[in-house]
């Protein structure tokens, strides 16, 4: 096959980790027969450097011509006053508004080679095996109006919590679509005591549920299931919630599997446009780990390039259609990580310690 892959590599160690990524899907191009063409564009922080912009028109061109985007991360101190116009998340923001991505995936495996490496109790994170599915364009993230005011009262701002019944649907069924391979069970998550958005997120998730009567619906406060996610993780399969509950939840989901430097996410739009082109459903996306620009290692070939790597190998999987290829990645990430070698955010007793470079080459080795 032939594929167009823009990759943004971004700010901190987004270039490091990227590279990574772009070593293994060389990899797999050559030993499966197949070409992946690559086009590297600006985002966030060195966008604004060298642009002004953190999300070049020349950037979304590319990415909109493209198969699939690969994203390393954008941000870091030196664009971070909170009071600045311009900001490297806008580039981000920019691209999940602008290309569609409503879904974001986010897989949460703990690999047993990893378990000790997790803050948290063995037996707690054994079997971890869950997707969090977060709402991605809508909510608190974009909801209008958004900013700042000077009122009588002096300073003053606000953020909007806005959702419709469509851009609930529609995230619903991409949860229940994925629960049905997987152990059938969705976890809806909300805050319905307290907010009009997640009563009405509640009653759409039921109806959508209704489509879907193979697969188990259960409802969860987001506050409880914070807590739940560190009591008993093992019991969720997958969960569905909005932007800004998943971006938070996602976070802490980390921890189970031991790093940050563990989880890959995709980014996902509507079926790919041509139905006729498109017999198997792919869906055009951006892959990204799910970490942030780790300003305090960049530059020193420490990061861990797995997320990304295996991001490369959702993007395989949900935009080229390559599932094998996808479980060959997943596969060599996991020999990898039985045969000892450990960047130091996973490092555990006898480990075998590599850089980011040395990472990405054992993958390939056991690809
Ligand atoms: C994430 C990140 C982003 C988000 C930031 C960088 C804007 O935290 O992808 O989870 O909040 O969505
Ligand atoms: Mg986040």
């Amino acid at each position: 096959m032939h594929a167009r892959i823009t990759t943004l590599p971004g700010d901190g160690i987004g270039p490091e980790v990227v590279a990574e990524g772009v070593k293994v899907l060389k990899a797999v191009a050559q030993k499966w027969g197949h070409t992946f063409e690559f086009t590297e564009c600006l985002v966030g922080g060195i966008a604004i450097d060298e642009t002004g912009s953190p999300l070049p028109e020349a950037t979304l061109t590319a990415c909109r011509a493209a198969d699939a985007v690969l994203l390393g991360a954008v941000g870091g101190p030196k664009w971070s006053d909170p009071r600045a116009a311009v900001r490297p998340e806008q580039g981000l923001l920019g691209l999940r508004g602008s290309l569609g991505l409503f879904a974001n995936i986010r897989p949460v495996k703990v690999y047993p080679a990893l378990v000790a490496a997790s803050t948290l109790k063995s037996e707690i994170v054994s079997g971890v095996d869950m997707v969090i599915v977060r709402e991605l364009t809508g909510g608190l993230y974009f909801g209008k109006p958004q900013g700042r005011q000077d009122t009588a009262a002096g300073r003053a701002a606000v953020d909007t919590l806005y959702y419709t019944e469509g851009e609930i649907g529609r995230l619903m069924r991409v949860a229940f679509d994925l629960a049905r391979a997987r152990r059938k069970k969705v976890t809806s998550v909300d805050k319905a005591n307290v907010l009009a958005s997640s009563r009405l997120w509640r009653e759409v998730a039921h109806e959508v549920a209704a489509e879907y009567p193979d697969v188990e619906i259960e409802d969860v406060l987001v506050d409880a299931c914070a807590m739940y996610l560190v009591r008993r993780p093992a019991d969720y399969d997958v969960i569905a919630t909005e932007n800004m509950f998943g971006d938070i939840l996602s976070d802490e989901a980390a921890m189970l599997a031991g790093s940050m430097g563990m989880l890959p996410s995709a980014s996902l739009g509507a079926q790919i446009r041509r139905a006729s082109e498109n017999p198997s459903g792919l869906r055009f996306g951006l892959y990204e780990p799910i970490h942030g620009s780790a300003p305090d290692i960049a530059g020193r070939g420490v990061a861990n390039p797995l997320a990304a790597i295996l991001s490369c190998a959702m993007l395989l999987r949900w935009s080229l259609g390559l599932a094998a290829e996808a479980v060959a990645v997943e596969q060599a990430v996991e020999a990898t990580l039985e045969a000892g070698y450990r960047c130091r955010d996973i490092m555990t007793a006898g480990g075998r310690p590599v850089g980011t470079a040395e990472m990405g080459d054992q993958v390939v080795t056991y690809l």
